[in-house]
């Protein structure tokens, strides 16, 4: 497992919660192999490792909500304690030992969310998914060879839109960046709104400027809010990501939609993977890997105050994975 305090004792997204049905789920998470499974409680994570002989348990299946290894059949209720051995002669105790290693593990906005220190801390809030007049939509996994910050950064970033994503989210017309404060304020940084002049942000065919605001929620967890002041329409992404292990990312998102589209849900993902495409070699080909958390070590501009923010975030709560 990655050593890092803050992140063990964070909430780490694992997976979409769709992807944990009635057969076991691995997914690596922080360099730990984890199992994922669903009983009538809910969704469960173990160390994804029989105590017995090392089997992945991943590879069992789920019977009368217990987990059942694929080598010899040992049953871990959903405490991770083993309540069945089918080698024992009748009458001998089950060995006291003979458990799995359970992490928190929680259902929420549609993803899976791992605790691997178990101390279970506030959840993020998230308001736009419990809205009943939003639509959401999951988005990714999308894998990236980088480190999380830089992914997030990138996420972050005001001045590549209309370079990068020219044509979609910005135009060569206009790149200059208006000025623009953070907020750090009642345990919440976030950006004031920024124009940004986009070619067509509401399908109109009429460019325009649309305002961004973005907020920093957990380590790897942020959003921004895109405004349409004349339709009084606002548009969210929160990205999330998960640290698989040392170089290794997977990106998720939840797009949320305050107004009626005409798009399917397929097209909306088409979109967001083709504006993500752009990014992904920038941001799997930067040097250092590592964040920098020194502004000294690289060049800011006053349009670079959001991810600023960012890294002053990380180094006061003492991130270590991604950062330098
Ligand atoms: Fe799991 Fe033997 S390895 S029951
Ligand atoms: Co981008």
């Amino acid at each position: 497992m990655i050593e890092d305090k803050v992140l063990l004792e964070d909430w780490l997204v694992a997976c979409p919660a769709s992807e944990v049905g009635e057969k076991p789920v691995q997914v690596m998470l922080m360099g730990e192999r984890i199992v994922l499974f669903r009983t009538s409680e809910g969704v469960h994570a173990f160390r994804d490792l029989c105590i017995h002989r090392g089997a992945a348990l991943s590879l069992g299946e789920v019977k009368n909500d217990c987990l059942v290894c694929p080598y010899h059949a040992w049953e871990y209720n959903t405490n991770g304690e083993c309540v069945s051995i089918p080698q024992l002669p009748e009458g001998r105790a089950i060995p006291k030992k003979a458990k799995a290693y359970k992490f928190a593990c929680r259902e929420k906005y549609g993803f899976i969310w791992v605790n691997l220190a178990g101390n279970e801390p506030e959840m993020f809030s998230y308001p736009e998914f419990e809205a009943e007049d939003y639509r959401n939509i999951i988005w990714g996994p999308q894998e990236v060879n980088a480190k999380p910050p830089r992914i997030v950064e990138n996420f972050l970033d005001v001045g590549h839109l209309a370079i990068v994503h020219e044509g979609s989210l910005g135009t060569n017309s206009h790149r200059e960046i208006a000025d623009y404060h953070m907020n750090w304020e009642d345990g919440r940084i976030y950006s004031d709104e920024i124009p940004i002049f986009q070619p067509d942000p509401d399908g109109s065919g009429e460019a325009k400027y649309v305002y961004y605001t973005y907020e920093i929620l957990r380590p790897f967890t942020v959003r921004f809010t895109k405004k349409d002041k004349e339709k009084d329409q606002y548009f969210t992404i929160l990205l999330t990501i998960r640290p698989v292990d040392e170089n290794k990312s997977i990106a998720y998102g939840i797009m949320s939609f305050s107004y009626h589209t005409d798009n399917t849900d397929e097209e909306v993902i088409a979109y967001q993977d083709a504006i993500f495409a752009q990014d992904k070699p920038v941001v799997e080909n930067q040097k250092p890997e590592e964040l920098p958390l020194d502004l000294q070590i690289e060049l800011s501009l006053v349009c670079d105050r959001v991810s600023i923010a960012y890294r002053q975030y990380l180094k006061e709560l003492g991130v270590q994975l991604g950062t330098a």
